[in-house]
C-alpha cells in the first residue's frame, strides 16, 4: 500500500486548550459586544485569527536563543542574520525592524511622498495605510480573475500588466517610487504570484525607470506554489526558486512573523547601498540602531534559523497541504470558499454563505460570530468591517467580496483540529438559514474600526 502523507515534524512542547460550551460562549460574545477581537484568548479553543506571529518555534530556533548577543552594535546575531538574508535573498543590505508595518514605516518614510502612487496587487492593509498616511495613492493592479471566487488560476496573485502599464504611462513616474508586489497575495486570499509575472512586472518597471519592492510575508509559500504549479521549477529547491524570485526586486519588507516561524520581527532588504544607508535614519528614529531595530539578539537568532527552516520544502508541503485539508473537508461539505485554496488561510464566502443578511448588517462578521458560537473558533473577518468608512463621505464601503478568513497557525494545531474547525463550520452551513439577520454599530474609532468596534445584535 501506498504510505499516507504525515506531518514533517513531532510534537516537543504542548500547551492546554479548553473546550467551552455554548452558553458560556454566548455570554462572553455579548461581553465582547460582538468583535472577536475583544475576546480573551482563553475563550478560544481553536484561534485561527491570524496566522502572523502565531506559529510555534522549532527545537533548533529555541536553543538559537540561548545563543543570542545582546550587544547594543554589532552583534553576532546581526551578522548572522545578515549572512542568511544575503544567501536567500541576495541582498548585501538590510535593516532590522520589530515587524512588518514597522519596515514599511522605515522604507516608505524615505521613498513616499504627498501625491506620490503605488501601483501593486491588492496592497496588505498596513501597506495601503502607509501609503494613504503620506498622502500618496495605492493603485490596485490584480488581474480580474483575483476577483472572481472560484475561477481556477494557479497564480490570482498576478498582477496585470496592462494595469501596471497604464498607471506608467498616466503618471510621472517620478511620482511612482515603485511597485510594490505581495507575495502571497494575502488581500486576494493568500493567492501566489509566478515567476513569469515577477520577472515581467520588474522588466516593465525597469523600461519605465522605477523600482519593485517586494511585500514578503509569505514569499516561502509563494515559493513552494512556484515548484508546485509552474512549468519548469519542480526540480528546483524553495531556496533556488526564492534566491530567483528576488532577483526580479529592489528590495523587501518583511513581517517576519509570517514565513520566519517567529512571534515578532521583521526586516528591510536592500539592493542599493545608497538607500540603505537613507533609510538607515529612519530606522534609528523609529526602530533602533542599524544592528538590532527593533529586536533582541536572541529574537534576530530565531528569525534567521526560521528563514532557513521556513524555506524547506518538507516543511512548506506539511503546512500548504494542512490548509488545504481543511478546504477539501469544507468543500464536501459544500461551503462556500474563495478557491484555489491560499497557501496560509482558507477564505470562507460570506456572501454565498449568508445571502439572506443584507450588506448594511455585516454579513461576514456575522458569520464569523456564529462560527465562534457554535465551536469556540475564532476566524477574522475580511469585509466591511476591515474595508471602513471612506474618509470623505463617511459612508460605509462595500467590498466586492465579503470573506471569513481562517488563517492556520504554523505548525500549532493537527489535522483532528482542522477536523473539528470543519465539522463547526458544517454544522453553522447546516442552519445557516436560521440566521436571520446581522448586527448595528454601537460604536467605533475613527479609523481601523475592525480591531475595537462594539456591535449590537438586530
Ligand atoms: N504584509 C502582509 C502581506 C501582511 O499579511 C502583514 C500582516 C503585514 C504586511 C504587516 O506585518 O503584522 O508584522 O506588521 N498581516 C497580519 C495578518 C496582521 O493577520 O494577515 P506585521
Amino acid at each position: 500500500m501506498e504510505l499516507p502523507f504525515a506531518e514533517s515534524y513531532k510534537i516537543k512542547m504542548v500547551e492546554p486548550i479548553r473546550r467551552s460550551t455554548r452558553e458560556e460562549r454566548e455570554e462572553w460574545l455579548k461581553e465582547a459586544y460582538y468583535n472577536l477581537f475583544n475576546l480573551r484568548a482563553e475563550y478560544v479553543y481553536i484561534d485561527l485569527l491570524t496566522d502572523s506571529g502565531t506559529g510555534a518555534m522549532s527545537d533548533r530556533q529555541w536553543s538559537a536563543m540561548m545563543l543570542g548577543d545582546e550587544s547594543y552594535a554589532g552583534a553576532s546575531s546581526y551578522l548572522k542574520m545578515k549572512a542568511v538574508i544575503k544567501e536567500l535573498f541576495g541582498f548585501n543590505d538590510f535593516l532590522p525592524t520589530h515587524q512588518g508595518r514597522a519596515a514599511e514605516n522605515v522604507l516608505f518614510s524615505l521613498l513616499v511622498k504627498n501625491g506620490d502612487i503605488v501601483p501593486g496587487n491588492s496592497h496588505f492593509d498596513t501597506t495601503k495605510g502607509h501609503i494613504e498616511f503620506r498622502h500618496a495613492h495605492a493603485v490596485d493592479c490584480t488581474i480580474d480573475e483575483a476577483f472572481h471566487p472560484t475561477e481556477f488560476h494557479p497564480f490570482k496573485g498576478n498582477l496585470d500588466l496592462n494595469k501596471l502599464e497604464n498607471v506608467f504611462k498616466k503618471y510621472p513616474i517620478e511620482k511612482i517610487p515603485f511597485v510594490v508586489v505581495t507575495l502571497t497575495c494575502n488581500t486576494s486570499g493568500g493567492q501566489p504570484v509566478s515567476m513569469q509575472n515577477l520577472k515581467e512586472v520588474y522588466a516593465l518597471a525597469k523600461k519605465y525607470g522605477t523600482r519593485v519592492i517586494f511585500d514578503s510575508a509569505r514569499f516561502a509559500e509563494n515559493a513552494y506554489f512556484i515548484k508546485t504549479r509552474e512549468e519548469g521549477y519542480q526540480d528546483k529547491t524553495i531556496k533556488e526558486i526564492v534566491k530567483e524570485m528576488y532577483s526580479y526586486a529592489d528590495g523587501m519588507t518583511m513581517s517576519s512573523k509570517k514565513d520566519a516561524i517567529v512571534n515578532m520581527g521583521g526586516f528591510i532588504g536592500f539592493r542599493e547601498r545608497k538607500m540603505y544607508e537613507e533609510a538607515s535614519v529612519y530606522n534609528i528614529m523609529f526602530e533602533g540602531f542599524v544592528t538590532y531595530g527593533g529586536m533582541s539578539g536572541r529574537d534576530m537568532n530565531a528569525l534567521t534559523q526560521g528563514l532557513l527552516e521556513g524555506t524547506e520544502f518538507d516543511y512548506l508541503e506539511t503546512r500548504i497541504k494542512q490548509v488545504a485539508y481543511l478546504g477539501d473537508q469544507l468543500k464536501t461539505y459544500g461551503v462556500p470558499m474563495l478557491e484555489p485554496f491560499g497557501g496560509h488561510a482558507i477564505f470562507l464566502n460570506a456572501k454565498e454563505f449568508l445571502p439572506q443578511i443584507p450588506k448594511e448588517e455585516y454579513i461576514a462578521q456575522k458569520l464569523a460570530t456564529e462560527i465562534y458560537l457554535e465551536g469556540g473558533v475564532r476566524a477574522v473577518e475580511i469585509g466591511t468591517m476591515l474595508a471602513d468608512r471612506d474618509p470623505d463621505t463617511r459612508e460605509n464601503r462595500y467590498p466586492e467580496l465579503e470573506m471569513v478568513r481562517l488563517a492556520i497557525p504554523r505548525r500549532v494545531y493537527t489535522n483532528s483540529h482542522m477536523d473539528y474547525v470543519a465539522a463547526t463550520i458544517a454544522n453553522v452551513f447546516e442552519r445557516r438559514n436560521e440566521i436571520k439577520r446581522g448586527y448595528k454599530i454601537l460604536r467605533e474609532p475613527p479609523i481601523m474600526r475592525h480591531f475595537t468596534v462594539e456591535l449590537e445584535t438586530l
